[in-house]
């Protein structure tokens, strides 16, 4: 370092020149070292009196330059850096496009369901939706299936904390009832919802799944309504071109029959949905019996009606080509991303 007092005021000088601030923080750490109340300054000043007098004015104008080149070499610093930071605020382009957000897909049980329930309401049917946890009353009794008839053994039940009167819902018949009890005919519902049952989880069932129940309860309903009905929704749903019933059995029903829709063999899509067979089986129905309106209260000299009821999830693997139903419980997104194109219903 230079040891002349002038020398060093002048090296002072330059390197206040050449300083380089970027930020705030190195515009401090400037103004400490020579602007501060321990500035290198103060020291530099003292040396005057190593000055000879004749040169003693020349050092005083030479360090007063240093003070002023540091205060302005200050100000003007700061504001610059305050302009930067009130402009780069300013810079937000509030137009910008935000960044992406990741869309789900809907579950393929919903995109069925949805689906069934819009194809039910163009016909007039309201979508009712109840309990899941249900009463022996509503889930069976109500329905003509009093304790001890052999089609319990039909759906094993859960029951609540061994309280026989208090189950999972094992089908959403028991809608029909809660229904029934509770408005006046004419009734058209369509109850979609999650039901219950004690079965071993494999490939083909489950524990719980999806129902769809159809009611319709008016004057002069007949077998013929309900045939039109369902093959209205066989045409819609699957683009089948007829439908075929056959003799069953459901204590809620008489006669009962089950729907298989024709999809024929002509693409490979169809013969893999029907076996090879053409027909695919959808659906249970009949004609509600009047036990089980009695049982809820309508007057059965006035009034008829039908009843169907579906899984969606058999309707679901069969659409999707999918061939184990856990996968629709699992929420893997590897899974569920697959459905992003299927239609938004
Ligand atoms: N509840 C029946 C089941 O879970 C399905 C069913 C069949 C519902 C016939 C009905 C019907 O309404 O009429 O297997």
């Amino acid at each position: 370092m230079a040891t002349d007092p002038i020398e060093q005021l002048e090296q002072t000088l330059a390197d206040i020149n050449n300083y380089q601030i970027s930020n705030l923080e190195e515009l401090e750490a400037f103004r400490i070292k020579y602007l501060g109340s321990k500035n290198i300054l103060k020291p530099l000043s003292g040396l005057i009196r190593e000055i000879p007098n004749e040169k003693r004015r020349d050092f005083g104008q030479l360090l007063n330059k240093v003070k002023k080149a540091a205060q302005a070499k200050f100000n003007e610093t700061k504001e610059a850096l305050e302009d930067a930071v009130a402009s780069n605020v300013e810079s937000i382009d509030l137009t910008a496009p935000a960044e992406p957000i990741e869309l789900g897909a809907r579950h393929p049980v919903s995109l069925v369901m949805n689906q069934m329930i819009e194809i039910f309401e163009r016909i007039g049917f309201v979508v009712a939706e109840d309990k899941e946890i249900e009463d022996d009353w509503h889930n069976f009794t109500a329905l003509n299936t009093p304790p001890d008839h052999p089609a319990r053994d039909m759906q094993d039940t859960y029951y609540l904390m061994n309280d026989p009167q208090r189950l999972l819902r094992t089908h959403t018949s028991s809608v029909q009832a809660r229904t029934m009890t509770t408005s006046k005919p004419p009734i058209r519902i369509i109850a979609p919802g999650r039901v219950y049952r004690n079965e071993t989880i494999s490939a083909r069932s489950h524990c719980q799944f999806h129902q769809v129940e159809g009611l319709f309860i008016g004057e002069d309903v007949s077998f013929a309504d309900l045939r039109q009905t369902l093959y209205y929704f066989a045409k819609e749903m699957f683009g089948a071109s007829k439908i075929r019933m056959r003799p069953s059995f459901f204590p809620f029903t008489e006669p009962s029959a089950e729907v298989d829709i024709w999809l024929g063999t002509d693409t490979e899509d169809n013969r893999r949905l029907t076996k090879n067979t053409g027909w695919l089986e959808i659906l249970g129905c009949g004609m509600v019996d009047p036990a089980v309106l009695e049982n809820c209260g309508i007057d059965t000299e006035k009034y008829s009606g039908f009843a169907f009821g579906m899984g969606v999830e058999r309707i679901a693997l069969a659409k999707y080509d999918i061939n184990d139903i856990r996968l629709l419980f699992e929420n893997d997104v590897r899974f569920l991303s697959q459905f992003k194109s299927a239609a938004n219903f």
